[in-house]
């Protein structure tokens, strides 16, 4: 069913309140074919979460909530298992699910917001795991041959926050299913230091794949704004990635910048810190602003508007260029 004029609060995690001009959804591929075929050359906007977007003017066109679920297994070994999630599933609800079986490789990653279909989108990652490091392959509708096709992950071509989905196949395909190898012996991947520390404080030596998903939890808890009580997309931009000479230039500046291993050639650095250093961490502008724990998460204390968050952006985008020459890029997709 098609609704008209459909305020979007509830659907993104910014809390922002701007309107979809027509609004359903979909909870299999059928389902969405048949919505696609009587809608055909209209604006089309997929809708997981709402946890990567900020809206600052209405939804022309047709938003679509993708409801597919289900988990099952396709294959299935001593060693590994292939577990295949509708797109519409909650993924913390999926990482716990694969915990609770004991399937490790994405516990890493538990806590992030948002659907099991958008996953694939920014290669979502964290504390040293991306999906990209367990994906099998998704299926994705094919929005002008209304055909099911099957991606591998090198068709995804995944890169640091990004994927052929962000790039030149944007807004045509929509993701139905992704399905991810897991592996039944624990993988523990506890290099990310903080996963280390967390762990030592609780006293536990030989975690379990409970173990590292409680701490990246606890981590996570006490970085990032919860949604439900402060409006905010997590990072609002990406790490920029820097040839390693301008790295050493600016260490001549700041010894103490963090910085990464990255490409060949290449170093990580963290914007957080890059704006935290030109003063923007805890900036506040009465409904909204620069969270005071995490410099690289705008907020919405509520009453502010997507278009306010999105100026403010732009202004810390100029400030970062002028103080360091360094490009910020937005990593929330603007609607
Ligand atoms: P949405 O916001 O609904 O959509 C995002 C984009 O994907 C849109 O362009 C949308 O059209 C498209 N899309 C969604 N579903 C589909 C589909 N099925 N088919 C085709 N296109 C689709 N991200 C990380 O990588 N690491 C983190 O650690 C992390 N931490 C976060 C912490 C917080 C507090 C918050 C609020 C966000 C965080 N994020 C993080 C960002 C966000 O959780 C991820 O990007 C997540 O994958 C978005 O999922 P979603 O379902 O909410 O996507
Ligand atoms: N830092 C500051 N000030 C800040 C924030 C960070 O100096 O206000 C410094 C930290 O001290 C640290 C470095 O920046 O030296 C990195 O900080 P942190 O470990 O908190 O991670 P991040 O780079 O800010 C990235 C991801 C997160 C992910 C975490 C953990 C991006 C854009 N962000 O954040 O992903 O959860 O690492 O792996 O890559 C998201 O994408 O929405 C997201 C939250």
């Amino acid at each position: 069913m098609i609704e008209k004029n459909i305020p979007l609060q509830a659907f993104n995690t910014f809390g922002f309140n701007e309107i979809a001009e027509e609004f359903a959804r979909f909870n299999s591929s059928e389902e969405l074919t048949e919505l696609l075929q009587h809608n055909k050359n209209k604006p089309l906007f997929i809708l997981g979460g709402g946890s990567n977007i900020l809206l600052t003017k209405k939804v022309e066109g047709l938003v679509l909530k993708n409801d597919i679920k289900g988990i099952k297994i396709i294959e299935e070994n001593d060693d590994f298992v292939i577990v295949e999630s509708g797109a519409g599933e909650i993924w913390h609800n999926f990482v716990l699910h694969c915990i609770k079986q004991n399937w490790s490789g994405i516990e890493n990653l538990s806590l992030i917001p948002g659907s099991v279909g958008a996953s694939p989108m920014q290669n979502i990652g964290a504390y040293g795991v991306e999906i990209k490091d367990v994906f099998a392959y998704l299926l994705a509708y094919n929005i002008a041959s209304e055909e099911i096709e099957k991606f591998d992950a090198e068709q995804c071509k995944f890169g640091y926050r990004e994927s052929i989905f962000k790039q030149s196949l944007k807004g045509k395909y929509v993701i139905c299913h992704v399905a991810f190898k897991l592996s039944k012996q624990a993988i523990k991947n506890t290099t990310y230091g903080a996963i280390e520390d967390e762990l030592n404080k609780l006293g536990i030596t030989d975690p379990s794949i409970q173990d590292i998903s409680k701490a990246v939890i606890a981590i996570r808890q006490s970085k990032l704004p919860d949604p439900a009580l402060i409006g905010n997309a997590g990072s609002f931009f990406k790490n920029p990635i820097v040839p390693e000479t301008i790295v050493d230039t600016l260490k001549e500046i700041y010894p103490d910048i963090p910085n990464y291993p990255s490409a060949t050639g290449m170093k990580k650095l963290a914007a957080g810190w890059l704006i935290e250093k030109a003063g923007w961490k805890g900036k506040s502008y009465g409904n909204y602003g620069v969270h005071k724990n995490q410099a690289l998460v705008l907020v919405n204390y509520g009453g502010s508007t997507g278009k306010e968050v999105f100026d403010l952006s732009s202004e810390i985008i100029r400030d970062i260029k002028t103080k360091f020459n360094i490009e910020l890029e937005r990593e929330v997709n603007i609607m």
